[in-house]
């Protein structure tokens, strides 16, 4: 019997051994472990021997077993590597192929515009201040002078969260919750930029838009020094031979108001299809702080004055990069936005 053993580990070893592929091995595999194998019906002829003899050939039998699973094992291990060496060889890797080039983001336009108007006022000794995009009635428009009933409320009209709490139709509300932190201390020198949002929606009207607002209070500040540092902003902005003209207007928070356009950049002044033959384009709107809204702040309207202004991104991005559709900068068209560095 254990002779017999001896025969069939011979033979399955050189089996094993000469296996060319795993389908082969795992035919000789059945052939000897499997269900009716030949050292499986071996171990079940046990039951014959002697009782002697039984145990000695039992765990021989049994050891054999384990050897030949291991064997097995490793066989089809070296088999598995050599199938995947000859994929390997077939789908060779090109090193002389270019690589692939991870692409870098870049910024939005409107965040570089952002950025450069932040450059010139930070330069003119302006902080950046920010605040909450979800303002109060009170913000947006009661401390800013804008009665209840006030007709200057519908040309802002917005989303309401709750009848106190809407989106910010501007930037202007920062202008408070600045002065409110700062009073009465002097000098006030700030720019606001951020989102704002209005119930419009057409070419040239997005319901949701960027503004970067100003506020500078301090003793003695005059509507001179509004109009000099607007000049310097144009020029800075749009080339150094830049004009500045500003209209009269109105806005509840300032007196005066004005409305102030630069010369046009297409035609230089001549009159063309942008700025309608008129020669000016409107970029913002300015004046100086009115003193309730100083008062309402917390600054003495008799000590201190103001200057304010509000001018909208999108539309100094239009103009300095001459697009015509507003609503190219929030389509993210990756051919568009790639145009910017
Ligand atoms: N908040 C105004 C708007 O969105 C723009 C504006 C006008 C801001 C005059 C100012 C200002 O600070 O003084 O229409």
């Amino acid at each position: 019997m254990l002779q017999k053993l001896k025969e069939l580990e011979n033979e399955a070893r050189l089996k094993v051994k000469n296996a060319e592929s795993l389908e082969a091995l795992k035919e000789i595999k059945i052939h000897i472990l499997g269900k009716k194998g030949e050292l499986t019906t071996l171990l079940r002829s046990l039951a014959a021997l002697d009782p002697e003899e039984r145990p000695k050939v039992g765990s021989a039998a049994n050891a054999l077993r384990l050897e030949l699973e291991k064997l097995f094992i490793s066989k089809e291990q070296v088999l598995l590597d050599q199938s995947r060496g000859d994929k390997w060889s077939i789908e060779q890797i090109d090193i002389t192929l270019p690589g692939r080039q991870a692409s870098l983001g870049q910024k939005h336009p409107l965040t570089l515009i952002t950025d450069e108007i932040k450059e010139i006022f930070i330069g003119l000794g302006f902080q950046v201040a920010h605040g909450p995009e979800i303002e109060s009635d009170y913000y947006n428009y009661e401390a800013l002078n804008f009665p209840a009933d006030h007709p200057a409320r519908d040309m802002q009209d917005s989303f309401y969260i709750t009848p106190q709490y809407l989106l910010r139709t501007h930037t202007s509300p920062v202008q408070i919750r600045v002065m409110e932190k700062l009073a009465p201390a002097l000098p006030v020198r700030i720019i606001a930029p951020g989102k704002v949002f209005r119930r419009d929606d057409d070419a040239t009207h997005s319901p949701m838009f960027h503004q970067v607002e100003g506020l500078a209070v301090d003793r003695d500040i005059t509507f001179a020094d509004l109009k000099g540092t607007l000049l310097l902003f144009a020029r800075e902005m749009f080339g150094p031979e830049q004009k500045i003209r500003l209209r009269p207007s109105f806005f509840p928070f300032t007196e005066p108001s004005a409305e102030v356009d630069i010369s046009c950049i297409i035609c230089e002044g001549e009159g063309c299809r942008v700025c309608s033959d008129t020669g000016w384009l409107e970029i913002l709107g300015a004046g100086m702080v009115h003193p309730r809204v100083l008062e309402i702040a917390g600054y003495d309207p008799k000590q201190v004055t103001g200057f304010a202004f509000g001018m909208g991104v999108e539309r100094i991005a239009m103009l300095k990069y001459g697009i015509a559709d507003l609503r190219l900068f929030f389509t993210n068209d990756l051919r568009f936005l790639k145009q910017f560095v």
